[in-house]
């Protein structure tokens, strides 16, 4: 008894849900003498049956929800529908306020006509039609940049009579990052993304709007862009065991190592030394953030200043780094400390230095006498860094 009583519930509901559903359906459609699908008198379906909508308060924005609900791009103009033939059926609406932003007409606001106007309001709207795509290019063959650096767009669109706003979207942000008005008679705009960052790294398209038209464009084509950031690499070494901050002996072997953060597949290290006899370069892919550059045995051509950069090719391009702060490693020789050639150097460095000093004093005392305050205090230091420079390539 309760099992049919149940399934009676069960016929009931289906058959109510149904007549809901057809009876509430509401379905827009341009009428025209010429069977055009974006112009004519606005035509509702509701209740079953076709009818029109009252003029009174018609206006683009209602209009351009009509053309977007029929995917007949942006509103145009407001036409009086009454011109466009005769129509037999409901006028079912008056006073429609749209936004402009509704997908279809049904979700604006409204009221009934209640026999308020007659088929003479019938309102009606001229659509562009189906909107062109526009074009999103680059002006640079690739797609990779470095974080700083700026990246310019263009975005082309067919020619309209009026004013268009061009905007460049990131997929994922609902504003667009930037917005450029086309002159008259201008179909294309450069859009520039500058000083960029790894935040800017993603998927752009670019739509267009006309001016006094709501509505967007459809989205252009995506272009995909990377943003690397490619900071300075940090040095480092490692002996052991270790004898002195700065140096390692001789015949110790030792490492050098450079580090980046962050950094991408197929980065390289380039490990670069100074020293009075000539540059070396010594290059390493990178193992992650890491590039450790190995001596076996510490010699006397080791001792030098070296420095790192990286280098690494992406999308088309190469990226290379700052150089390091120069690391200074010294050798430590094996030979006595005091050996007669040393005693000599020493000799005569001493010799050297006492000298310059004698020099240094008198020079100093003749700046003092000639020159001005301020200008004495440059050329005094003048004096002393070219005595100190020329002391240390003794
Ligand atoms: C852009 O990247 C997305 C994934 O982030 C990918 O699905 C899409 O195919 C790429 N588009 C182009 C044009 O390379
Ligand atoms: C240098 O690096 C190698 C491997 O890269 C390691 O085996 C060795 O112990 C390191 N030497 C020093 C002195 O750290």
């Amino acid at each position: 008894m309760s099992r049919v009583f149940l399934v009676i519930i069960m016929l009931g509901c289906n058959v109510a849900v149904q007549g809901v559903q057809g009876f509430d359906e509401v379905h827009v459609r341009l009428g025209n003498a010429e069977g055009a699908r974006c112009w004519g008198r606005v035509e509702v379906y509701q209740r079953l049956q076709w009818g029109t909508v009252c003029s009174r308060d018609w206006d683009l924005r209602d209009a351009a929800v009509v053309c977007r609900e029929l995917d007949c791009g942006f509103a145009f103009a407001t036409r009086s529908g009454a011109q466009l033939g005769r129509f037999s059926g409901e006028v079912w609406w008056r006073n429609v306020k749209c936004s402009g932003d509704e997908f279809t007409l049904d979700l604006c606001e409204r009221s009934p006509n209640d026999g308020v106007c007659s088929h003479n309001e019938d309102a009606g709207v001229e659509c562009t039609g189906k909107l062109p795509v526009p074009t999103l290019s680059m002006q640079t063959t690739f797609s990779s940049y470095s974080a700083g650096e700026a990246v310019l767009f263009t975005c082309a669109a067919p020619y309209w009579r009026h004013p268009i706003d061009f905007h460049l979207y990131k997929s994922g942000v609902d504003t667009p990052l930037v917005t450029q008005r086309a002159e008259p008679r201008q179909t294309r705009v450069e859009l520039t993304l500058s000083e960029l960052d790894t935040s800017h790294q993603g998927s752009y398209s670019c739509l267009y709007r006309v001016q006094s038209n709501p509505g967007n464009s459809p989205s252009s084509n995506t272009i995909n862009i990377t943003v690397l950031e490619i900071h300075t690499p940090q040095i480092w070494y490692n002996a052991s065991p270790v004898v002195q901050p700065g140096w390692v002996s001789l015949g110790q072997s030792f490492n050098v190592t450079c580090f980046t953060q962050p950094h991408y597949p197929g980065g390289t290290f380039q490990l670069r030394l100074i020293r009075p006899s000539g540059t070396v370069r010594h290059s390493l892919p990178a193992h992650g953030a890491l590039g450790t550059f190995s001596f076996a045995s510490a010699q006397a051509s080791s001792e030098g200043y070296y420095c790192c950069l990286y280098r690494v090719q992406f999308g088309g391009r190469t990226f290379v780094s700052r150089e390091s702060q120069p690391l200074a490693i010294s050798v430590r020789g094996a030979e006595p400390l005091l050996s007669p050639v040393v005693i000599s150097l020493l000799v005569s460095g001493l010799t050297f230095v006492i000298a310059t000093c004698g020099i240094l004093l008198v020079a100093r005392a003749y700046c003092r006498r000639a020159k001005k305050p301020r200008e004495l205090e440059r050329e005094t230091r003048t004096c002393v860094d070219n005595t100190y420079i020329a002391l240390t390539t003794k």
